[in-house]
């Protein structure tokens, strides 16, 4: 810990800075870029300590009329603009950089104007269209020089000349341009429909995740009725509950829920074994629709490498299943997937409109966008909860961190920058012994409170993956979920999910030497080259970001040690 400090490199002279602002109706962002490379981004919920940074409580989860959905939009606005979305990450950006708004070129943002802030009132802006910055954010961040890509989301933008939102949309990347194939408007929105699902399985808005973990637990009993409720096209696109994409034949939104209902029978209070099996409807259904639209996209493009964008490309089975059926040799999603990913798409594309003839393609290396802490900070932060805390300094924290979790504590692990995206990846990661079921409890009942269904995932270095995954491919930002190998299974029951597969996270030296270390230093005492990683929070919480948040977190919870650096930090009986 030490080497660097947390502001990255900006020179001021001929080089071109482009801000992007990210999320649209929540998850807002900012994303700072220096001749077409993120240096730095972050999500404003980091800061504020408020997931999603907007009161998931308020965003409805109801299906209502068209009416009924612009007076909710409206006062969702009105409520969004006084929380003055992007004040702290701009705050967070400007002090990691060194940048003032002066500086910069030029602002991209896919949002309602009126949610700028004011002091980027003198910058030259760009309002960027929400699908094609989603295209954006992960074609140029992918490293192909040609590829599909396939944005699939609840809904973005309103389709020009329609009543539509866009929903799905399709473009092929070649060079420096995207170039838009199609789109699908909603309601034929099939983001929208895992939406209606997850709410009527009784989560929250964007708690999508949980209804795809859920549905390993179903039956397939309702996998047929829901079927019909799609028509997949000759052209690549799909619509429901018509044999043509004809807006007049079908329901507005408030009837996905209705939808879902007739075709299934399922009533106002779905018992859990009846939600179960829609999520495992809903889930089968969604693959089989963006396999299909895929593998169209191949089709037109004769391109063998795919880039997903949009929070639909969260949906990690969905994503292993299309890259397994082999139209692809590679694929590329950018860490956050979702609305917050917007930044980076807005960053690019107002790089690629500041600077003639557009930046050199920077493929993104890393989800370590965060700035870095020094270790005068990280003592500073340890100094202010000093009485609580006892403190360990050492050469070398991989092996007694290693140590620590094959005793079978529950570690914190803050180190580097922060991850971009909703998944730790090693910088902010709470650790745990996979060989050990007893590890998933801890963490269920003592430090996450979280629901028993869902799955832990497992960090393993790029060449060890093999021997315990049916993976060929890198998984880096843990976006891939692959079935783990059978016979090896039993050795690692706590990142091991009910139906035999895990959402693997592969990790490379280069991009994050400490955390490869770690994996080498367990697998040396354990013989597994393995840990189970789950994201730095506490229920219901944003990742933490700064040594204070992580070690608050610590002193809320029953976790075992806390890393900081070279830092161990215990508890004081
Ligand atoms: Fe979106």
């Amino acid at each position: 810990m030490g080497e660097r400090i947390g502001r990255p490199e900006v020179q001021m002279s001929d080089e071109v800075i482009t801000l992007g602002l990210g999320g649209a109706t929540h998850d807002f962002t900012a994303a700072l870029a220096v001749n077409g490379r993120i240096v730095v981004a972050i999500a404003e919920e980091r800061l504020t300590r408020e997931k999603h940074a907007v009161d998931i409580a308020r965003m409805s989860s109801d299906f209502g009329t068209t009416a009924e959905l612009q007076r909710q939009a409206v006062d969702w606005l009105r409520y969004v603009i006084e929380k003055r979305p992007f004040e702290r990450a701009l705050e967070y950006i400007f002090d990691a950089t060194g940048v003032e708004p002066a500086k910069i070129a030029m602002v991209g943002h896919c949002c309602d104007p009126r949610l700028l802030p004011a002091e980027l009132a003198g910058v030259s802006r760009a309002r960027f269209n929400h699908h094609l910055a989603h295209a954006a954010s992960s074609y140029l961040a992918s490293p192909f020089p040609d590829a599909a890509v396939l944005v699939a989301d609840g809904a973005g933008d309103r389709i020009r000349g329609s009543a539509q939102l866009e929903a799905t949309s399709a473009y092929h990347g070649r060079g420096e341009a995207l170039d838009r194939l199609w789109r699908v408007g909603d309601p034929h929105s099939i983001g929208g429909l895992y939406e209606a699902a997850t709410a009527m399985v009784g989560f929250h808005p964007l708690e999508e995740g949980k209804t795809m973990a859920l549905a390993s637990f179903g039956s397939n009993r309702w996998y047929e009725p829901l079927s019909e409720l799609v028509t997949l096209l000759d052209d690549g696109r799909y619509a429901f509950g018509a044999e043509t994409a004809d807006i007049r034949r079908v329901p507005d939104r408030i009837s996905k829920i209705s939808l879902l209902r007739q075709a299934t029978g399922v009533g106002e209070r779905p018992t859990d074994e009846e939600k179960a099996d829609l999520a495992r409807a809903v889930q089968m259904v969604t693959e089989d629709v963006l396999l299909h639209v895929a593998n169209h996209l191949h089709t037109l493009t004769r391109s063998r490498s795919l880039c997903i964008a949009g929070g639909v490309g969260l949906n990690s089975v969905a994503n292993h299943r299309i890259l397994a059926d082999g139209r692809y040799d590679d694929l590329f999603i950018q860490p956050f997937a979702g609305d917050g990913g917007l930044a980076i798409g807005t960053a690019l594309l107002a790089a690629h409109r500041a600077i003639p003839g557009g930046p050199p393609r920077e493929p993104m290396r890393s989800a370590f966008l965060g700035r870095i802490y020094s270790d005068e900070e990280i003592l500073a932060a340890i100094g202010r909860h000093g009485e609580l805390l006892r403190t360990s300094d050492h050469a070398n924290v991989e092996r007694r961190t290693a140590e620590l979790l094959a005793r079978g504590d529950v570690v914190g692990w803050f180190q580097g920058g922060a991850e971009w995206g909703p998944r730790a990846l090693g910088n902010r990661s709470i650790l745990a012994d996979p060989r050990d079921l007893a590890s998933k409890r801890a963490l269920d009942a003592r430090v996450k409170v979280r629901e028993v269904f869902r799955p832990y995932a497992p960090a393993v270095l790029r060449e060890n993956q093999n021997l315990y995954f049916e993976l060929e491919h890198e998984s880096p930002y843990m976006l891939l979920v692959a079935p783990v190998r059978s016979e090896r299974a039993a050795e690692i029951p706590a990142v091991v999910h009910v139906d035999g597969t895990a959402r693997i996270q592969t990790v490379d030296r280069e991009s994050n030497p400490r955390f490869a270390r770690l994996l080498d230093a367990f697998g040396t005492l354990t013989g597994v080259p393995m840990l189970l990683n789950t994201s730095f929070n506490l229920h219901g919480e944003p990742i933490v970001e700064t040594p204070d948040d992580a070690i608050l977190s610590f002193l809320r919870c029953r976790m075992d040690a806390l890393v900081l650096g070279n830092i161990i930090v215990e508890r004081r009986e």
